[in-house]
């Protein structure tokens, strides 16, 4: 066991790890920042979506030694400073972007690198970049639609259902 500190949504946290530690379990168990979710055991449902070192990273394909020093970002640090809802995560409510919910931190996670590369990007870039990320419920429709509109965009251009 050793302790790992890294910059998470701004502060200096450590936790306890052992070399095969995740950083998801890192987050989740060491910091109890259950925001960020863990779908699946195959790397293919993108729930564990952060930012690390300002690049989008699976949580749960890093492990946390790695990360020592990092700067990281949860969908924890995506709320205002005074704890609304970020713009992103702001659109998703408005644009009915989520229904269990269980996939919408990896959604606005990737919906921010997407738009911090692509601060427009077309519907099909959007459905393009969510490939890493699955929802059961959603149909993916309304994601797409809040992504556009939280970059300004007009949704009604987003084609129907
Ligand atoms: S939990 Fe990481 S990709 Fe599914
Ligand atoms: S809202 Fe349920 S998995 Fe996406």
């Amino acid at each position: 066991m050793t302790v790992t500190t890294m910059t998470v949504n701004g502060k200096s946290r450590s936790a306890p790890t052992e070399g095969r530690t995740l950083l998801v379990d890192f987050l989740r168990e060491g910091l109890r920042l259950t925001g960020t979710h863990v779908g699946c055991d195959t790397s293919q449902c993108g729930a564990c979506l952060v930012h690390v070192d300002g690049q989008p990273a699976k949580a749960c394909t890093v492990l946390a030694q790695e990360c020592e020093g990092a700067e990281v970002t949860t969908i924890e640090g995506m709320a205002n400073a005074d704890g609304s809802l970020g713009k992103i995560q702001q659109a998703f409510q408005d644009y009915h972007g989520l229904q269990c919910g269980f996939c919408t931190p990896g959604m606005v996670m990737a919906a921010a690198s997407l738009l911090k590369e692509n601060p427009r990007p077309s519907e099909q870039e959007v459905r393009h970049y969510l490939e890493g990320n699955i929802c059961r419920c959603t149909g993916y429709h309304n994601i797409v639609k809040a992504i556009m509109a939280a970059s300004g965009q007009q949704v009604e251009a987003v084609a129907a259902e």
